[in-house]
């Protein structure tokens, strides 16, 4: 097992604090983003409590960007700089700040659904990384992230309920994927090899996007929602990711 690293001070060498660096510049953007997102979905939220409860996301991301902002602080990053130079929102998930554009309740929870979620099972790996304070703080980050998620599902299965708006989260249903695929990196890159050398994955990025389609694929099935086909999707899949999904057929 790699070595416990247990504060700034105690980093190896460059190649280990550019790695620390990269990974916390990701998260911290993805922090923001989501926050950023999430004003966008309150001006769509149904209901008062769900909007008190979106912006309570939000304020939750914003926070969870100070955690990970204080650390690369530590590290001589000029954090006030980050926060003003920063990409759009969505730019930050795929660098098309197009992307992520939230036109109506529909899409707001797949942001939710997917992409939040994505980035909570990315960050989830560095719970368990080698360097401390990263791990520490995306362990209490995770314990929001927790109620994010059930969220995002409960009004899913809310929505897959009446057939139109299946029919039409379905049809949405690609982009969305496609996003939340790229937030995981590409599979097998010396970068992602190099974590996992030192201990900062535990896994390649084929086989955290491939768990991440697994916690999902249940309530795809009790939504009756598929995943696309592998040959309509305009990017390479890991090998190891599997897209099918069993219909409970007589349960709907
Ligand atoms: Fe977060
Ligand atoms: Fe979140």
């Amino acid at each position: 097992m790699a070595a416990q690293i247990r504060s700034k001070d105690a980093i190896p060498d460059q190649a280990y604090r550019k790695m620390v660096l990269t990974l916390m510049d990701k998260q911290a953007g993805r922090e923001v983003a989501t926050a950023e997102v999430f004003g966008q979905c309150v001006l769509y939220a149904p209901t008062v409590e769900d909007k008190i409860r979106i912006t309570r996301f939000q304020h939750e991301e914003l926070k969870h960007f100070q955690l990970i902002a204080r650390l690369m602080a530590e590290l001589g990053v000029d954090m006030d700089a980050y926060v003003r130079d920063r990409q759009k929102a969505g730019a930050r998930f795929t660098g098309d700040e197009a992307d992520i554009q939230i036109q109506d309740w529909i899409d707001a929870t797949l942001f939710n659904f997917m992409i939040d979620r994505a980035a909570t099972f990315q960050l989830s790996e560095y719970t368990r990384g080698s360097y401390v304070p990263l791990a520490e703080a995306n362990r209490v980050i995770l314990k929001e992230e927790e109620g994010h998620k059930n969220f995002g599902e409960a009004c899913l299965e809310e929505m897959t309920r009446d057939e139109a708006t299946r029919a039409e989260i379905q049809r949405r249903f690609k982009k969305w994927f496609v996003a939340s695929i790229r937030i995981f990196g590409r599979a097998k890159t010396p970068g992602n090899q190099y974590c996992i050398d030192v201990g900062l994955k535990t896994r390649d990025s084929g086989d955290i996007a491939a768990a991440y389609l697994d916690s999902i694929r249940l309530v795809m099935a009790r939504c009756g929602l598929r995943f696309p086909d592998r040959s309509e999707l305009p990017l390479e899949l890991p090998p190891q990711v599997d897209l099918t999904v069993s219909q409970p057929a007589l349960a709907r």
